[in-house]
């Protein structure tokens, strides 16, 4: 399979999709926004995937936003359905079922940070830069910035990163909890395989139940989260993985599942 703005392959167990348009520091275009949707769509379908890495093309940005020349042109009604698309994808990422690592290798700014937010980590490289500057444009994040910025790092300081449109750091990002990790650059590929393969290393029911029980539970109320987990619990104890893992355990050996 092959995309325009994107590079795509498994290798491993795990699926590497790169935003391919380095010239434009990685800016989401419609077609990417497209391609990103169909190249997850397809991870959430394969059986060979059990996580993805999302990264950007260069050494200089992840994504440096939605693309301001096509933004530039939309009319109302197209900014609004453009809107939608985006935060479609980014549900689809957040819900696909599977872990999904960003790898933050510089700017992630506008739609590059609310990409890397839908994601499951962020480890980002030390001249990462992540914002909301849309208000500068004189528009809002339409990708549900709003929405998962205050999530991630409370109200306050994403009130301060969206009125503002100042980016912050790679080390202030994991200092407010935006980035899980920061390492070097030549570091940064390593670093995040070596998160994904932990979780690989994990029973796949239980981290897809986990992923759920995590993602659906803060949009409940505590007490009907609480029953969400419950249910997923007593489902995770009818895997022939939960069976794997608890004995595994008394054997004192690793664990060898299967995802059943
Ligand atoms: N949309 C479209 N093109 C973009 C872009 C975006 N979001 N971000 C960068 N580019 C393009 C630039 O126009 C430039 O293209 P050109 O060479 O054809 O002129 C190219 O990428 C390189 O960017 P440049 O601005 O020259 O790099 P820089 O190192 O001077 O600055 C940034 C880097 C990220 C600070 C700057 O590009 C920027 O502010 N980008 C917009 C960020 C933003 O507002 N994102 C939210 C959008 S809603």
């Amino acid at each position: 399979m092959s995309y325009e703005t994107l590079l795509y392959e498994i290798r491993a167990r795990i699926a590497y999709v790169t935003v391919n348009r380095p010239q434009k520091l990685n800016a989401l275009n419609q077609r990417c926004i497209q391609e990103l949707t169909d190249c997850f769509d397809r991870i959430g379908k394969a059986r060979e995937a059990g996580a993805v890495i999302l990264t950007g093309a260069g050494e200089k940005a992840f994504v440096a936003g939605a693309d301001i020349n096509e933004l530039a042109a939309l009319t109302p009604t197209e900014a609004r359905e453009t809107a939608l698309q985006g935060q479609a994808l980014m549900d689809r990422i957040e819900h696909l079922g599977k872990p999904v690592a960003a790898a933050v290798n510089g700017f992630a700014l506008g739609g590059g940070c609310e990409l890397a937010m839908a994601c499951t980590l962020r480890i980002a490289s030390d001249n990462a830069r992540f914002g909301q500057p849309e208000v500068r444009l004189g528009i809002i994040p339409g990708y549900a910035g709003t929405q998962r910025l205050p999530r991630l790092v409370g109200k306050g300081r994403a009130l301060e990163m969206i009125l503002g449109g100042e980016p912050i750091s790679a080390q202030e990002a994991w200092r407010i909890g935006l980035a899980n990790q920061v390492v070097s650059l030549t570091e940064l590929i390593p670093a995040v395989e070596k998160a994904i393969q932990k979780i690989l290393a994990n029973g796949p029911v239980a981290v897809r139940y986990a992923l759920e029980a995590v993602h659906r539970g803060v949009e409940m109320t505590e007490a009907d989260g609480e029953q969400l987990e419950a249910s997923l619990f007593g489902l995770c104890c009818a895997t022939s993985d939960m069976k794997e893992g608890t004995r595994a355990f008394l054997e004192k050996r690793p664990a060898q599942f299967k995802g059943e």
